[in-house]
């Protein structure tokens, strides 16, 4: 019988996750078919229960479900319930779903090469993705020093409340408007905020200019467009620019494991084909 997994989100136009699991699938000869389960939030509800009760072996869950999703689960495990967040599920029995967050992975995946000269960090944001980061690098790596800077103060103090909870590094919150006086550069900037992506396309979360040396790395978590207004914004320096592509792409690869118990085939994703296909 054909194995079946998806994605669950709102909305799911561009995703690029059916592309990346069912060329694994194909490519390992698994019965197995990945497909978009796209649930507008009036129906979420209904709309979970219902797939609960179907025969569905795992699902990555997207914006804006990764945190609503947790009352459904029947087990989370503990790093994932730390950060409240989940992005995969895999059916372990008969309408028993457990919940993991594999953007903790596949969020250092591309950092890898330059930890060891990471040392001061600001992430821009304090949403979901902006925990997941934190925890992330937190977690891998004791010697950082953090700021975190958001449109909404209390929004930060919030995410530094639940990050000293388990870490004892040093973490700062400013607002935008308070960053526009800080005279500071950062080893890595990271933006998990949604400015750069759709309909904020045009707009970039904070200017960075400023605050970057030559040999900083700044990361975009957003992957379309592959290279949004705030990563050209410091396109004239000497500076690594990392899109949120490997993210994707690392956290694809882990749930896949995840479900399948095999590694995931790497060497088949041509990473350019990512932004020529049509999906
Ligand atoms: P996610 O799970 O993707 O992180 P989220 O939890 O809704 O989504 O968080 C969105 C983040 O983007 C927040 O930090 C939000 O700032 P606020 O806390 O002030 O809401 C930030 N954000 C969203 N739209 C923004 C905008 N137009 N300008 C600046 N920040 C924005």
């Amino acid at each position: 019988m054909t194995q079946k997994y998806g994605i669950i989100g709102f909305p799911l136009d561009h995703t690029f996750s059916p592309y990346i699991h069912n060329t694994a699938f194909n490519f390992l000869k698994i019965n197995a078919r990945y497909d978009k389960f796209e649930i507008p939030p009036i129906s979420f509800e209904k709309d979970i229960s219902r797939l609960k009760s179907e025969n569905i072996n795992g699902f990555n869950v997207t914006v804006p479900y990764k945190q609503k999703i947790l009352p459904f689960l029947d087990e989370i495990e503990p790093i994932a319930k730390k950060v409240g967040a989940v992005n995969t599920i895999k059916k372990l029995s008969k309408n028993y779903w457990k919940g993991y967050n594999t953007d903790l992975y596949g969020f250092i995946q591309p950092l890898r090469g330059y930890l060891s000269e990471i040392k001061n960090v600001l992430i821009i944001g304090a949403g979901g993705a902006a925990k997941a980061a934190c925890f992330s690098l937190l977690s891998e790596k004791k010697e950082i020093e953090l700021t975190i800077v958001n449109r909404t103060i209390e929004n930060a103090d919030k995410l530094r409340t639940s990050l000293i909870d388990s870490f004892k590094n040093i973490i700062t919150t400013h607002s935008l408007l308070q960053m526009e006086i800080i005279q500071m550069q950062y080893d890595l900037i990271v933006n998990t905020t949604n400015v750069g992506m759709g309909k904020l396309s045009l707009q970039i979360p904070l200017g960075v200019s400023g605050l970057v040396h030559k040999n900083s790395v700044v990361y975009d978590l957003i992957y379309n467009p592959e290279e949004t207004l705030f990563l050209q914004s410091v396109s004239n320096k000497n500076i690594i620019r990392i899109n949120g592509l490997q993210m994707l792409i690392g956290q694809a690869k882990k749930s896949f494991s995840i479900w399948t118990d095999k590694e995931y085939p790497y060497q088949i994703l041509d990473e350019n084909n990512f932004y020529k296909s049509e999906f």
